[in-house]
């Protein structure tokens, strides 16, 4: 994180009025994604049939209402053991399957439209929330890599996402996030606690949200 990076996103952000800015260096890219939506969704639903969506116990041996399930050179993994990144998907023993192009693509140019360079993810974590799933207040913080930025891509029904601050109690901002939002956030918004408080639909559509979250994990 550089005083750079924090002059780069201000200006990017006056350049681009569909950025609204979350604090320095965390902005949402509003509709970033909206013309891809039909081939991101493909592309989820090939990564799935590979690595099918599972919901992982916590450290705690709580079950995560969200479902999740991975793509690129690693994983995030919750179990008993704790939360990780793995090279396998522990269902299947084998590599989780490779990131799609439309996928290394949309996180590059989020990144690059607020003034992040040379973002290389190698994880993709995939979220799948129906109505009742909830991400509570969290930080993103097991990446080795936290000089890199988190990108993550709205797609499905909306939700309400909650942005805070540094520490956990902190007060908490309510962001409405539409499919093909983009929220990336870094520098010195890179540990700020976030989650999603509600998926908005109608019990009877059986539709879900689904989120792609981009890390430098490694
Ligand atoms: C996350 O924090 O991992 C996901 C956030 C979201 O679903 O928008
Ligand atoms: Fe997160």
């Amino acid at each position: 994180m550089t005083l750079d990076l924090f002059g780069n996103h201000t200006t990017d952000d006056i350049a681009n009025p569909h950025a609204d800015t979350l604090g320095p260096g965390a902005s949402v890219l509003r509709g970033f994604a909206r013309s891809r939506l039909a081939v991101l969704q493909a592309d989820i639903d090939a990564v799935i049939a590979q690595a099918p969506l599972r919901h992982w116990l916590t450290p705690g041996g709580k079950r995560m209402s969200v479902a999740m399930t991975n793509c690129g050179e690693v994983g995030w993994i919750s179990d008993r053991m704790g939360y990780r990144y793995g090279t396998h998907d522990p269902l299947s023993k084998q590599p989780w399957p490779a990131m799609p192009a439309s996928f290394v693509a949309l996180a590059r140019e989020a990144s690059e439209a607020v003034g992040y360079r040379n973002f290389a993810p190698d994880a993709c974590l995939i979220n799948r929330y129906t109505l009742d799933a909830r991400l509570t207040l969290h930080q993103d913080r097991d990446e080795r890599e936290l000089g890199a930025p988190i990108v993550s891509v709205s797609l499905g029904l909306p939700a309400t996402f909650l942005w805070g601050g540094l520490q956990r109690g902190d007060r908490t901002r309510r962001v409405r996030l539409e499919p093909g939002d983009v929220v990336v956030w870094g520098g010195p918004s890179r540990l700020v606690y976030h989650g999603i408080a509600s998926v908005e639909g109608s019990f009877d559509a059986q539709a879900v949200r689904y989120n792609l979250t981009f890390r430098q994990a490694r």
